[in-house]
């Protein structure tokens, strides 16, 4: 009994709200014309007085990143530009934005950034074996601008970690020099000394700091009398200080590729190259070289940065070019893969050219 009355009772509820709502809206709709004009014309006053005025308040900040964007990032044309599309992407506007207010007008590039979109595709160098050197060297004045290389924390740990691990002592190593590979821009350098072509040519690019001395030895034992063997290394310039920016600026062609490819354990010569020849003075791997009875003569010590860094280029330049080359590349590594070896070919030549790192053949005699 009592259900069914609640029934009715909400029934009626319902009846009677419905009534109010429908007289509510007949009422409202009745009077909305009165209400509404007024409104209409209160909102289109605001509205025009805030776009009149837009102009003259945004005047300024438009007027500023424009400026920054004709006169500052013209002047990293001269470095990179972007490619393709030609637009620059937003990271490089408001860098150019940050440059023109700057007081010296410094246009500080970070390197992560740059190298991170040249990878990608994003940017491109433009005259690398000119520029990269001046760059690695010093500011670089474009323009009104003084275009500078940061090196971000992540860079610099990454740079401390390759620098600290190659001096570690590797408990599995094995000293087989006559598997220590020579670079591929140096096989198409003329031998040192033409008249003396050598049975063996070696590279230290590989062998850990801790490792020189037994490499060595295994060296000595593995020539047989008369041998003439060639070894390749690189050594830092001494006003390069330990952690310094420009040591970065070194490291960054010998760290662990981001782009392996397929094969994980590709025995690249750039994914195996160590610090050691950076951090031992030629000095030291001349007497490493010829210690105790060692039975091996110096027949000669050439600087061979010139030929070197040229290798460089003309690789970096090849594999553009040669289409065979190219297809084999991006089918082992990928297009960002071939896009980082070709640029690191290039930043490594720009190391050689600034004179921040030095090749070295020294030739010597069983
Ligand atoms: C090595 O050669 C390069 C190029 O010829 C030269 O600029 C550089 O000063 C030389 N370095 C040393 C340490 O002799």
């Amino acid at each position: 009994m009592d259900g069914a009355a609640w029934r009715a009772d909400t029934e009626d509820l319902v009846r009677f709200a419905l009534s109010v709502y429908r007289r509510s809206r007949v009422s409202f709709a009745l009077h909305l014309h009165e209400r509404l004009v007024p409104l209409v014309v209160l909102l289109f006053s605001v509205f025009s007085i805030a776009l009149l005025s837009a102009p003259l308040r945004r005047k300024t900040p438009v007027e500023g990143s424009k400026e920054a964007i004709h006169s500052a990032l013209p002047a990293l044309l001269r470095f990179i530009c972007p490619s393709g599309r030609s637009v620059w992407p937003p990271s490089y506007a408001a860098l150019a934005k940050r440059a023109s207010k700057s007081k010296k007008k410094l246009f500080v590039l970070p390197v992560d950034l740059l190298l991170h979109d040249i990878l990608l595709s994003n940017v491109e160098l433009r005259n690398a074996p000119e520029v990269l050197p001046a760059l690695f060297r010093a500011p670089l004045a474009v323009g009104h601008y003084q275009l500078s290389l940061q090196v971000s924390k992540g860079l610099r740990a990454a740079a401390v970690r390759w620098f600290l691990s190659s001096q570690m002592l590797n408990v599995f190593y094995q000293p087989a020099p006559l598997s220590a590979r020579i670079f591929e821009p140096e096989k198409h350098l003329p031998p040192p000394t033409p008249s003396r072509h050598p049975s063996l040519e070696l590279t230290l690019d590989s062998v850990r700091s801790a490792h020189v001395e037994s490499w060595i030895r295994a060296l000595k034992n593995t020539c047989e009398k008369g041998e003439t063997v060639a070894i390749h290394f690189t050594t830092l310039n001494p006003s390069v200080h330990l952690w310094s920016k420009e040591l970065v600026l070194c490291a960054v062609p010998f760290l662990p590729r981001r782009y392996q490819g397929k094969d994980k354990k590709r025995t690249s010569n750039a994914a195996t190259r160590t610090s050691a020849p950076l951090a031992t003075p030629v000095h030291r791997i001349l007497e490493l070289l010829t210690s105790g009875n060692s039975g091996l003569d110096v027949i000669s010590l050439n600087n061979i940065s010139a030929d070197y860094l040229a290798g460089l280029n003309h690789h970096a330049q090849n594999v553009e070019d040669n289409r065979n080359l190219r297809t084999t590349m991006i089918d082992d590594i990928g297009l960002e893969g071939w896009r980082e070896e070709r640029l690191m070919f290039s930043w490594e030549a720009g190391l050689y050219a600034a004179n921040l790192l030095t090749r070295w053949v020294i030739m010597l005699r069983k």
